[in-house]
Protein backbone atom coordinates (compact mmCIF):
# COMPACT_ATOMS: atom_id res chain seq x y z
CA UNK A 1 0.00 0.00 0.00
CA UNK A 2 1.20 3.66 -0.75
CA UNK A 3 -0.47 6.69 0.37
CA UNK A 4 -0.40 10.21 -0.53
CA UNK A 5 -1.80 13.20 0.73
CA UNK A 6 -3.50 14.68 -1.71
CA UNK A 7 -5.90 18.50 -1.24
CA UNK A 8 -6.02 17.89 2.59
CA UNK A 9 -6.88 13.97 1.93
CA UNK A 10 -4.93 11.17 2.54
CA UNK A 11 -5.43 8.70 -0.28
CA UNK A 12 -3.75 5.33 -1.92
CA UNK A 13 -0.72 5.68 -4.47
CA UNK A 14 0.64 2.80 -5.75
CA UNK A 15 4.17 4.17 -6.46
CA UNK A 16 5.10 6.98 -4.24
CA UNK A 17 7.37 7.36 -1.34
CA UNK A 18 6.41 10.80 0.23
CA UNK A 19 9.31 12.19 1.39
CA UNK A 20 8.34 14.78 4.43
CA UNK A 21 10.50 17.04 6.42
CA UNK A 22 10.83 16.47 9.88
CA UNK A 23 13.73 18.27 11.36
CA UNK A 24 11.84 20.22 14.32
CA UNK A 25 8.51 18.95 15.99
CA UNK A 26 6.60 22.63 15.95
CA UNK A 27 8.06 23.71 12.65
CA UNK A 28 7.19 20.19 11.01
CA UNK A 29 3.98 19.34 12.95
CA UNK A 30 2.47 19.27 9.67
CA UNK A 31 4.54 16.28 8.36
CA UNK A 32 4.63 14.57 11.84
CA UNK A 33 0.88 14.42 11.59
CA UNK A 34 0.75 13.20 8.62
CA UNK A 35 2.96 10.36 9.52
CA UNK A 36 1.04 9.34 11.96
CA UNK A 37 -1.85 9.10 10.04
CA UNK A 38 -0.42 6.86 7.33
CA UNK A 39 0.92 4.71 10.79
CA UNK A 40 -3.01 4.36 12.16
CA UNK A 41 -4.16 3.26 8.74
CA UNK A 42 -1.56 0.56 8.54
CA UNK A 43 1.24 2.09 6.30
CA UNK A 44 4.99 1.98 6.80
CA UNK A 45 7.32 4.91 7.18
CA UNK A 46 11.21 5.16 7.98
CA UNK A 47 11.19 7.62 10.63
CA UNK A 48 14.54 8.61 12.44
CA UNK A 49 15.57 8.27 15.90
CA UNK A 50 19.10 8.81 17.88
CA UNK A 51 20.70 5.24 16.79
CA UNK A 52 19.57 4.40 13.09
CA UNK A 53 16.97 5.04 10.96
CA UNK A 54 13.85 2.48 11.66
CA UNK A 55 11.30 1.45 9.39
CA UNK A 56 7.73 1.89 11.32
CA UNK A 57 4.22 0.34 11.22
CA UNK A 58 1.83 0.13 13.50
CA UNK A 59 3.10 -2.92 16.10
CA UNK A 60 -0.51 -3.92 16.95
CA UNK A 61 -1.71 -4.57 13.22
CA UNK A 62 -0.21 -7.72 11.66
CA UNK A 63 -0.99 -6.65 7.96
CA UNK A 64 1.10 -3.60 8.29
CA UNK A 65 3.66 -5.44 9.84
CA UNK A 66 4.54 -7.77 7.25
CA UNK A 67 4.65 -4.84 4.99
CA UNK A 68 7.92 -3.97 6.54
CA UNK A 69 8.87 -7.14 6.06
CA UNK A 70 8.38 -7.47 2.01
CA UNK A 71 9.97 -3.83 2.11
CA UNK A 72 12.48 -4.66 3.36
CA UNK A 73 13.02 -8.31 2.50
CA UNK A 74 13.27 -9.57 5.84
CA UNK A 75 12.84 -13.00 7.26
CA UNK A 76 9.67 -13.80 8.93
CA UNK A 77 11.23 -15.23 12.01
CA UNK A 78 12.94 -12.09 12.40
CA UNK A 79 11.33 -10.08 15.65
CA UNK A 80 10.64 -6.34 15.27
CA UNK A 81 11.40 -4.13 18.28
CA UNK A 82 8.51 -1.98 19.69
CA UNK A 83 8.51 1.86 20.25
CA UNK A 84 6.74 3.63 22.97
CA UNK A 85 6.32 6.77 24.14
CA UNK A 86 5.96 6.57 27.57
CA UNK A 87 6.54 3.80 30.75
CA UNK A 88 2.66 3.21 30.89
CA UNK A 89 2.58 2.26 27.49
CA UNK A 90 4.35 -0.77 27.69
CA UNK A 91 1.96 -2.55 30.59
CA UNK A 92 -0.31 -3.42 27.63
CA UNK A 93 1.86 -5.22 25.84
CA UNK A 94 4.51 -6.90 28.40
CA UNK A 95 3.07 -9.46 30.60
CA UNK A 96 5.02 -8.64 33.36
CA UNK A 97 7.42 -5.82 34.09
CA UNK A 98 10.33 -6.84 36.76
CA UNK A 99 12.49 -4.85 39.05
CA UNK A 100 15.10 -5.13 36.73
CA UNK A 101 13.58 -3.17 33.89
CA UNK A 102 12.43 -0.62 36.20
CA UNK A 103 15.63 0.30 37.12
CA UNK A 104 17.21 -0.16 33.52
CA UNK A 105 14.19 2.35 32.30
CA UNK A 106 14.97 4.85 34.92
CA UNK A 107 18.59 4.88 34.20
CA UNK A 108 18.40 4.93 30.44
CA UNK A 109 15.19 5.10 29.10
CA UNK A 110 14.57 7.37 26.89
CA UNK A 111 17.54 6.31 25.10
CA UNK A 112 19.18 3.24 23.06
CA UNK A 113 18.67 0.41 24.97
CA UNK A 114 16.13 -2.38 23.98
CA UNK A 115 14.72 -4.62 26.77
CA UNK A 116 13.12 -8.19 25.90
CA UNK A 117 10.62 -9.22 28.27
CA UNK A 118 7.28 -11.56 27.90
CA UNK A 119 4.69 -10.48 25.61
CA UNK A 120 0.80 -9.88 25.64
CA UNK A 121 -1.56 -11.37 22.91
CA UNK A 122 -1.88 -7.47 21.84
CA UNK A 123 1.38 -8.08 19.85
CA UNK A 124 0.91 -10.00 17.16
CA UNK A 125 2.62 -13.34 16.51
CA UNK A 126 4.16 -11.22 13.39
CA UNK A 127 5.28 -8.70 15.17
CA UNK A 128 7.68 -11.12 17.16
CA UNK A 129 8.29 -13.37 14.77
CA UNK A 130 6.70 -16.11 16.47
CA UNK A 131 8.44 -15.78 20.12
CA UNK A 132 6.40 -15.02 23.36
CA UNK A 133 8.69 -12.57 24.30
CA UNK A 134 8.45 -8.83 23.06
CA UNK A 135 11.77 -6.37 22.72
CA UNK A 136 10.67 -2.82 24.10
CA UNK A 137 12.45 0.49 23.14
CA UNK A 138 11.81 4.09 24.29
CA UNK A 139 13.69 6.58 21.69
CA UNK A 140 15.26 9.73 22.53
CA UNK A 141 14.44 11.41 19.36
CA UNK A 142 12.67 14.06 19.59
CA UNK A 143 10.95 13.39 15.71
CA UNK A 144 10.25 9.50 16.84
CA UNK A 145 8.87 10.36 20.15
CA UNK A 146 6.56 12.40 18.74
CA UNK A 147 5.14 10.41 15.50
CA UNK A 148 4.46 7.98 18.35
CA UNK A 149 2.56 9.87 20.05
CA UNK A 150 0.81 11.11 16.69
CA UNK A 151 0.40 7.45 15.65
CA UNK A 152 -1.39 6.53 18.98
CA UNK A 153 0.15 3.07 19.43
CA UNK A 154 3.37 1.28 19.54
CA UNK A 155 5.45 1.50 16.60
CA UNK A 156 7.63 -1.85 15.33
CA UNK A 157 10.46 -0.62 13.85
CA UNK A 158 13.40 -2.61 12.42
CA UNK A 159 16.33 -0.67 10.89
CA UNK A 160 15.53 0.91 7.67
CA UNK A 161 17.91 -0.88 5.42
CA UNK A 162 17.35 -3.69 3.22
CA UNK A 163 17.97 -6.78 4.73
CA UNK A 164 21.70 -7.43 4.64
CA UNK A 165 22.74 -4.15 4.23
CA UNK A 166 24.49 -1.36 6.51
CA UNK A 167 21.88 -0.31 8.76
CA UNK A 168 20.56 3.48 7.67
CA UNK A 169 22.00 6.42 9.34
CA UNK A 170 20.87 9.25 7.02
CA UNK A 171 17.13 9.77 5.25
CA UNK A 172 19.02 9.30 2.15
CA UNK A 173 20.57 5.70 2.78
CA UNK A 174 16.80 5.08 3.19
CA UNK A 175 15.75 7.03 0.34
CA UNK A 176 18.81 5.20 -1.77
CA UNK A 177 16.92 1.68 0.01
CA UNK A 178 13.19 2.14 0.52
CA UNK A 179 12.29 4.99 -2.46
CA UNK A 180 9.01 3.27 -3.51
CA UNK A 181 8.20 0.38 -1.22
CA UNK A 182 7.49 2.10 1.74
CA UNK A 183 4.44 4.89 2.24
CA UNK A 184 6.71 8.17 3.91
CA UNK A 185 10.53 8.94 4.52
CA UNK A 186 10.70 11.10 7.24
CA UNK A 187 13.69 13.71 6.15
CA UNK A 188 15.10 14.58 8.86
CA UNK A 189 18.93 15.04 10.65
CA UNK A 190 21.89 11.77 10.67
CA UNK A 191 21.53 10.05 14.04
CA UNK A 192 23.22 10.95 16.60
CA UNK A 193 24.81 7.23 17.57
CA UNK A 194 24.78 5.89 13.72
CA UNK A 195 24.90 2.50 15.62
CA UNK A 196 21.70 0.31 16.85
CA UNK A 197 20.29 0.02 20.53
CA UNK A 198 21.64 -2.68 22.88
CA UNK A 199 19.48 -5.67 23.22
CA UNK A 200 19.05 -6.97 26.68
CA UNK A 201 16.86 -10.04 27.67
CA UNK A 202 15.35 -9.83 31.03
CA UNK A 203 13.11 -12.56 30.08
CA UNK A 204 15.25 -15.43 30.79
CA UNK A 205 16.83 -15.80 34.46
CA UNK A 206 19.89 -14.12 34.77
CA UNK A 207 19.88 -10.84 32.17
CA UNK A 208 22.19 -10.91 28.62
CA UNK A 209 23.53 -8.80 26.66
CA UNK A 210 22.20 -9.78 23.28
CA UNK A 211 23.13 -6.89 21.43
CA UNK A 212 25.98 -4.28 22.50
CA UNK A 213 25.51 -0.48 21.98
CA UNK A 214 25.60 3.10 23.06
CA UNK A 215 24.35 1.82 26.22
CA UNK A 216 27.69 -0.43 27.36
CA UNK A 217 27.87 -3.72 28.73
CA UNK A 218 29.71 -2.16 32.09
CA UNK A 219 26.85 0.47 32.23
CA UNK A 220 24.24 -2.43 32.45
CA UNK A 221 26.27 -4.23 34.75
CA UNK A 222 26.60 -0.61 37.58
CA UNK A 223 22.36 -1.15 37.39
CA UNK A 224 22.04 -4.75 37.23
CA UNK A 225 25.13 -6.73 38.85
CA UNK A 226 25.36 -9.78 36.65
CA UNK A 227 24.65 -9.66 33.46
CA UNK A 228 25.58 -12.46 31.07
CA UNK A 229 26.80 -12.00 27.44
CA UNK A 230 25.45 -13.99 24.77
CA UNK A 231 27.90 -15.75 22.56
CA UNK A 232 26.27 -14.17 19.36
CA UNK A 233 27.29 -11.20 20.30
CA UNK A 234 31.46 -11.85 19.40
CA UNK A 235 31.31 -15.46 17.82
CA UNK A 236 29.98 -16.59 14.30
CA UNK A 237 26.53 -18.57 15.02
CA UNK A 238 25.55 -21.06 12.25
CA UNK A 239 22.59 -20.40 10.23
CA UNK A 240 20.45 -23.89 12.20
CA UNK A 241 21.78 -22.89 15.29
CA UNK A 242 19.38 -22.41 17.83
CA UNK A 243 20.07 -18.35 18.81
CA UNK A 244 18.29 -16.21 21.50
CA UNK A 245 17.93 -13.71 19.13
CA UNK A 246 17.16 -14.44 15.53
CA UNK A 247 19.10 -11.24 14.08
CA UNK A 248 22.13 -12.56 15.09
CA UNK A 249 22.08 -15.69 12.31
CA UNK A 250 21.85 -13.92 9.32
CA UNK A 251 24.14 -12.10 7.33
CA UNK A 252 24.49 -8.34 7.94
CA UNK A 253 25.75 -4.65 7.51
CA UNK A 254 27.67 -6.33 4.17
CA UNK A 255 28.81 -3.82 1.47
CA UNK A 256 29.18 -5.52 -1.92
CA UNK A 257 32.65 -5.15 -1.19
CA UNK A 258 34.63 -7.57 0.84
CA UNK A 259 35.15 -6.32 4.23
CA UNK A 260 38.64 -7.89 6.51
CA UNK A 261 38.98 -6.69 10.03
CA UNK A 262 42.57 -6.37 10.92
CA UNK A 263 43.77 -6.32 14.38
CA UNK A 264 47.01 -4.51 15.61
CA UNK A 265 48.83 -1.46 16.36
CA UNK A 266 49.46 1.19 13.78
CA UNK A 267 52.37 -0.21 12.45
CA UNK A 268 51.48 -3.59 12.03
CA UNK A 269 48.28 -2.24 10.38
CA UNK A 270 50.00 0.07 7.89
CA UNK A 271 52.94 -2.35 7.28
CA UNK A 272 49.95 -5.05 6.64
CA UNK A 273 48.63 -2.80 3.93
CA UNK A 274 51.30 -1.96 2.57
CA UNK A 275 51.98 -6.06 1.72
CA UNK A 276 48.41 -5.65 0.25
CA UNK A 277 48.49 -2.65 -2.22
CA UNK A 278 46.48 -3.02 -5.18
CA UNK A 279 43.77 -1.61 -7.80
CA UNK A 280 40.42 -1.75 -5.63
CA UNK A 281 41.95 -1.97 -2.03
CA UNK A 282 41.03 0.98 0.52
CA UNK A 283 41.33 1.14 4.12
CA UNK A 284 39.13 1.78 6.55
CA UNK A 285 41.59 3.23 9.55
CA UNK A 286 42.13 5.12 12.52
CA UNK A 287 42.61 8.74 12.23
CA UNK A 288 46.02 8.51 13.59
CA UNK A 289 46.74 5.76 10.91
CA UNK A 290 45.90 8.56 7.89
CA UNK A 291 49.12 10.19 7.08
CA UNK A 292 51.42 6.92 6.53
CA UNK A 293 48.97 5.06 4.43
CA UNK A 294 50.88 3.08 1.69
CA UNK A 295 50.80 4.31 -1.63
CA UNK A 296 48.30 2.94 -3.54
CA UNK A 297 45.47 2.85 -0.91
CA UNK A 298 42.85 4.86 -0.53
CA UNK A 299 42.03 5.21 2.96
CA UNK A 300 39.20 7.26 5.20
CA UNK A 301 39.73 7.78 8.28
CA UNK A 302 36.67 6.60 11.20
CA UNK A 303 37.51 8.70 14.12
CA UNK A 304 40.67 8.03 16.52
CA UNK A 305 41.32 4.76 17.85
CA UNK A 306 39.85 5.69 21.19
CA UNK A 307 36.48 7.27 19.95
CA UNK A 308 34.29 4.70 19.30
CA UNK A 309 31.14 6.73 19.64
CA UNK A 310 32.58 8.58 16.54
CA UNK A 311 33.72 5.42 14.77
CA UNK A 312 29.81 4.24 15.47
CA UNK A 313 28.64 7.00 14.35
CA UNK A 314 30.52 6.89 11.06
CA UNK A 315 30.90 3.31 10.18
CA UNK A 316 27.53 2.48 8.61
CA UNK A 317 28.18 5.24 6.00
CA UNK A 318 31.80 4.60 5.37
CA UNK A 319 30.76 1.21 4.73
CA UNK A 320 28.09 2.49 2.10
CA UNK A 321 30.39 4.70 0.47
CA UNK A 322 32.98 1.67 -0.15
CA UNK A 323 31.02 0.63 -2.46
CA UNK A 324 30.03 3.54 -4.26
CA UNK A 325 34.02 3.57 -4.77
CA UNK A 326 33.58 0.48 -6.56
CA UNK A 327 35.84 -0.88 -3.99
CA UNK A 328 36.87 -5.02 -4.15
CA UNK A 329 38.80 -5.20 -1.11
CA UNK A 330 38.26 -2.98 2.41
CA UNK A 331 40.76 -3.75 5.28
CA UNK A 332 38.99 -1.70 8.90
CA UNK A 333 41.25 -1.49 11.51
CA UNK A 334 39.95 -3.26 14.26
CA UNK A 335 38.60 -1.37 17.19
CA UNK A 336 39.04 -2.79 20.85
CA UNK A 337 36.22 -4.39 22.46
CA UNK A 338 35.51 -2.09 25.85
CA UNK A 339 32.98 0.21 26.33
CA UNK A 340 31.08 1.41 23.24
CA UNK A 341 33.88 -0.36 21.44
CA UNK A 342 32.45 -3.61 21.53
CA UNK A 343 29.03 -2.30 19.20
CA UNK A 344 31.30 -1.06 16.82
CA UNK A 345 33.22 -4.48 16.68
CA UNK A 346 30.08 -6.20 16.76
CA UNK A 347 29.08 -4.81 13.57
CA UNK A 348 32.15 -4.83 12.10
CA UNK A 349 32.62 -8.66 12.33
CA UNK A 350 29.46 -9.23 10.54
CA UNK A 351 30.15 -6.74 7.72
CA UNK A 352 32.98 -8.98 7.53
CA UNK A 353 31.76 -12.03 7.54
CA UNK A 354 33.75 -13.19 10.41
CA UNK A 355 36.93 -12.46 8.83
CA UNK A 356 39.34 -11.46 11.03
CA UNK A 357 43.39 -11.65 10.19
CA UNK A 358 46.73 -10.43 12.65
CA UNK A 359 48.83 -7.63 11.40
CA UNK A 360 51.73 -8.96 13.05
CA UNK A 361 51.32 -12.68 12.13
CA UNK A 362 52.76 -11.69 8.09
CA UNK A 363 56.88 -11.77 7.08
O1 LIG B 1 18.25 1.00 17.51
C1 LIG B 1 17.47 0.12 17.17
O2 LIG B 1 17.21 -0.85 17.91
C2 LIG B 1 16.79 0.26 15.82
C3 LIG B 1 15.93 1.50 15.84
C4 LIG B 1 15.09 1.67 14.62
O3 LIG B 1 15.15 1.50 17.00
N1 LIG B 1 16.06 -0.92 15.48
C5 LIG B 1 16.68 -2.09 15.15
O4 LIG B 1 15.84 -3.13 14.81
O5 LIG B 1 17.88 -2.21 15.12
P1 LIG B 1 16.34 -4.44 14.06
O6 LIG B 1 15.10 -5.18 13.77
O7 LIG B 1 17.20 -4.08 12.94
O8 LIG B 1 17.12 -5.25 15.15
C6 LIG B 1 16.44 -5.85 16.22
C7 LIG B 1 17.23 -7.00 16.78
C8 LIG B 1 17.24 -8.17 15.84
O9 LIG B 1 18.52 -8.77 15.87
C9 LIG B 1 16.19 -9.10 16.42
O10 LIG B 1 16.45 -10.45 16.13
C10 LIG B 1 16.31 -8.80 17.91
O11 LIG B 1 16.59 -7.43 18.00
N2 LIG B 1 15.03 -9.07 18.59
C11 LIG B 1 13.86 -8.41 18.44
N3 LIG B 1 12.89 -8.96 19.21
C12 LIG B 1 13.46 -9.99 19.86
C13 LIG B 1 12.98 -10.97 20.78
N4 LIG B 1 11.73 -10.99 21.20
N5 LIG B 1 13.88 -11.88 21.24
C14 LIG B 1 15.16 -11.87 20.84
N6 LIG B 1 15.67 -10.98 19.95
C15 LIG B 1 14.84 -10.06 19.47
MG1 LIG C 1 18.64 -4.29 11.40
Amino acid sequence: MKIEKEKGQVRLNELKTLLLRAYDVGADAENIALAGEILKKGGIVAIPTETVYGLAADATNPEAVSHIFEAKGRPKDNPLIIHIDEFGMMTEYVREIPDSARRLAEKFWPGPLTMILPKTDKIPMRTSGGLDTVAVRMPSNPIAKAVIRAAGVPLAAPSANRSGLPSTTTYQHCVHDLDGRVDAILESYPCQYGLESTVITLAEGTPRLLRPGAVTLEQLREVLGTVDVDKGVTEHLDASAKVSSPGMKYKHYAPEADVVLVKGTSEEYLNYLKRKAAPGVMAICFDEDLPNLPEGITGVGYGAREDHYRQGALIFDLLRKVDEQQAKKVYVHCPEQDGMGLAVYNRLIRSAGFQVEEAGDGE
